[in-house]
C-alpha cells in the first residue's frame, strides 16, 4: 500500500518523544565518566557500513538514548517510509513525484525489477548510463573532436546547485583518478566573473562545454551557456577556425556543446543537438543527481570504470540502509542522533570536518543536500512543523579549521555537533625527512590531529589538570575545556570512487531520516522560488526602467539607486 500521501506522524506526540524529553532532562552528559565506567562503550557504539567505519561513542548518548531513538524511528514508521522511497511511491508529496535516486545506482539485472508509474526504471537508467559512458570514452580517447578535428583537453561544466555542487565536489575528491590529459572546470555563478575566469586561457578548439540543468530553465545556467557560446564563436573566429555563417556557428555548437537535462525539448531550443544530450528523470532531485547523467563531466574525467565503482559505493550504502535493523543502521542512527542534537540538546548547527584535502568541497555539497532538503517549516501535508527542523551544516577541511573556528567548538557557549571524516591511506604518502632523525609520515601526523581533536572535544581538560601544569590561578578558567562536545568519527580505507559514493549516500539517507522524523518533504525546494521570481521582476529596475524602479520598496529602491549612480 502506498504511504506517500499518508499524513505525517507528529513525532512530538509519540510516546518515545515524551520519553526522550524526560530522559534528556535527567541526563547529565559526562563522557569521561561514561567511558571510564563502561569499557565496552566504544566498541558497542562503533558500526561498519560497507567500507565506512563509524564511531558514534563520543556523542552525548547512553544506551538508553539510543534505544529511545530507535523507538522514535518505529513510532514515525521510518522503515515504512524508507521502503516507500525505494519502491518508488510518490513521497515527494508537494511535487507528486517518486524519489528514486537509489535507482540510479542499482546494478543492471537487480531484482526484483523496478517499474514505477509504468516506467521500467532499471532499463532507462542503464540505457542512459551506457550513452554517458560511450560519450565519455569518445572524449577520453580523442575520437570526439572539435571543429578543427582536435581532441578535447578541457571540459567546462555549466550548471548550478545540484547540477554543479555534486560534480565539482566529486571531481575534486577524485582528482588522483582523473585522466592526465583532460581537465574539468566548473562555471556556476551568474556573476560574469565566473565564466570569464573559467574560460580564461582556454583554447576554443579543444574545449567542450556541458550545459547541465535538470529543468533547462535556470537563469544562471542559461545565461552562462549563452556567454560560453559567444566566447566559443568569438575565440574560434579569432584563431581562424570559424567561418562567418550561421551554418558554421551551428556546427561549432554541435561539436563543442552537449547537455544534460530532463527537458530535452528545451535543449534542442537552445541549439544543442538532442543526439548530444543525456537525460534523467523528474524523480531525481537536483541535489541527489551527481550519480545520474549530471555526473557526465566526472565520468569523462575518471572514466566509466571508475564511475561504475562510484555507483557501486552508493549502492552498498543503499543496501545497508534498506536492510539493516535500525539498531545497527548507520544512516538511521546518524540521522536520529542529529534529531537528538537538534531537538533535545538544542544544537543549531552541525559541522562536517573532512581530514582529507580532496574532500574540501564536501561541506559545501552537503549544505545543499541537507539544507535545501530539510530547511522547511511545514510538513508534507502543509501543516506547520511541531518542532525545530534543519540545522545549519557547514565546515572546512581539517587542519585548516583548527586554526580558524575550532576555538568556538571547544570553548564557545554553543553546542556544535561535528562529523570528523578521514581515510587511512592517503593519495600522497609523503614523508618529512628533515623533521628529525627519522622520516615522519605526514599523513599520520595529519591524522594525529583528527584523533586529538575528537578526544579533546569529548574529554576536555579540567581545572585541576590545568593547575597541575603550573598555570597561574587567574588563567586557569581560560584554559579549561569542558569536554562533552559531541562528535562522530567516520573512517574509510582510502578515498576511492566507491568510498566517495558511500559517503554521499550516507548523508543522503541521514537527511532522509531527519526529514521523516520531522514529517517534512525533504525533496521539494519551494523556498528558492520567491527570490528567483523577484530577481526577474527587479531586473528591469536595475537596467534603467524608471517605472520598475519606482515600484520597489524604499530600501530596495535606494539600494538600486546607489548602485546605478556607482556604475561607470
Ligand atoms: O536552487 C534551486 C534549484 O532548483 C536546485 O534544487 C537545483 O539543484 C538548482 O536549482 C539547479 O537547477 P537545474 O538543474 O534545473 O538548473
Amino acid at each position: 500500500m502506498s504511504t506517500a500521501s499518508t499524513p505525517p506522524i507528529d513525532a512530538t506526540t509519540t510516546p518515545s518523544w515524551a520519553d526522550l524529553t524526560a530522559h534528556q532532562a535527567a541526563l547529565n552528559p559526562d563522557l569521561r565518566a561514561w567511558f571510564a565506567q563502561d569499557p565496552g562503550r566504544a566498541a558497542r557504539l562503533t558500526f561498519d557500513a560497507a567500507d565506512l567505519h563509524v564511531d558514534l561513542s563520543k556523542n552525548l548518548v547512553t544506551d538508553e538514548t539510543i534505544a529511545l531513538l530507535v523507538r522514535l524511528a518505529q513510532d514515525v514508521d521510518l522503515a515504512g517510509r524508507r521502503d516507500a522511497m525505494f519502491r518508488g511511491d510518490h513521497i515527494n508529496v508537494t511535487e507528486d513525484r517518486a524519489v528514486l535516486h537509489t535507482a540510479l545506482r542499482r546494478p543492471s539485472g537487480a531484482s526484483p525489477e523496478l517499474t514505477v508509474d509504468g516506467q521500467d526504471v532499471d532499463a532507462d537508467v542503464h540505457t542512459e548510463l551506457a550513452k554517458v559512458y560511450a560519450f565519455a570514452e569518445k572524449v577520453r580517447s580523442g575520437e570526439w573532436t572539435g571543429v578543427t578535428g582536435e581532441r578535447v583537453r578541457t571540459v567546462v561544466n555549466i550548471g548550478i546547485g545540484g547540477s554543479d555542487l555534486g560534480p565539482v565536489m566529486a571531481y575534486e575528491a577524485l582528482l588522483p583518478y582523473k585522466a592526465e590529459d583532460l581537465d574539468v572546470r566548473f562555471v556556476s555563478n551568474i556573476d560574469p566573473t565566473d565564466v570569464a575566469e573559467k574560460t580564461a586561457g582556454l583554447d576554443p578548439r579543444t574545449t567542450l562545454f556541458i550545459v547541465a540543468s535538470k529543468t533547462f530553465g535556470t537563469l544562471e545556467t542559461l545565461t552562462n551557456a549563452r556567454l560560453a557560446r559567444d566566447w566559443l564563436w568569438t575565440e574560434l573566429a579569432a584563431v581562424g577556425a570559424l567561418e562567418d555563417s550561421d551554418e558554421a556557428r551551428t556546427a561549432a555548437v554541435g561539436k563543442h556543446f552537449v547537455a544534460v537535462s530532463t527537458a530535452l525539448d528545451k535543449v534542442a531550443a537552445f541549439g544543442i543537438d538532442p543526439a548530444n544530450a543525456f537525460g534523467f528523470w523528474d524523480w531525481v532531485g537536483g541535489r541527489y543527481s551527481v550519480d545520474s547523467a549530471i555526473g557526465t563531466s566526472l565520468a569523462i574525467a575518471i572514466g566509466p570504470a571508475r564511475f561504475e565503482e562510484f555507483l557501486t559505493g552508493f549502492h552498498a550504502i543503499d543496501e545497508h540502509f534498506r536492510t539493516t535493523p535500525i539498531e545497527q543502521n548507520v544512516p538511521a542512527l546518524m540521522g536520529l542522533l542529529n534529531v537528538w542534537n537538534v531537538n533535545f540538546l538544542g544544537a543549531h548547527t552541525h559541522a562536517v570536518l573532512p581530514y582529507a584535502q580532496y574532500l574540501h568541497r564536501f561541506p559545501a555539497y552537503l549544505q545543499q543536500l541537507t539544507m535545501e532538503s530539510n530547511g522547511k517549516s511545514v510538513r508534507w501535508d502543509g501543516s506547520p512543523v511541531t518542532t525545530e527542523t534543519g540545522e545549519v551544516f557547514w565546515g572546512e577541511p581539517g587542519t585548516n579549521g583548527q586554526h580558524a573556528f575550532y576555538q568556538l567548538i571547544h570553548q564557545g557557549t554553543r553546542l556544535v555537533p561535528a562529523d570528523f571524516i578521514a581515510v587511512a591511506n592517503p593519495a600522497h604518502p609523503l614523508a618529512d625527512t628533515a623533521a628529525g632523525d627519522e622520516p615522519v609520515d605526514v599523513h599520520s601526523l595529519f591524522l594525529a590531529n583528527f584523533f586529538a581533536q575528537t578526544k579533546a572535544l569529548a574529554f576536555g581538560k579540567t581545572a585541576d589538570e590545568v593547575r597541575a601544569e603550573g598555570t597561574a590561578e587567574d588563567l586557569v578558567s581560560a584554559r579549561v575545556f569542558s569536554g562533552n562536545r559531541p562528535t562522530t568519527s567516520i573512517l574509510a580505507p582510502a578515498l576511492t570512487p566507491s568510498v566517495l559514493g558511500q559517503l554521499i549516500a550516507l548523508y543522503e539517507h541521514i537527511t532522509f531520516v531527519q526529514g521523516v522524523v520531522w514529517g517534512i518533504d525533504s525533496f521539494d525546494q519551494w523556498g528558492v522560488e520567491l527570490g528567483k521570481k523577484l530577481a526577474n521582476e527587479i531586473a528591469p529596475a536595475v537596467t534603467g526602467d524608471a517605472a520598475a524602479l519606482a515600484a520597489q520598496d524604499p530600501s530596495t529602491q535606494a539600494l538600486i539607486g546607489w548602485y546605478l549612480e556607482q556604475r561607470s
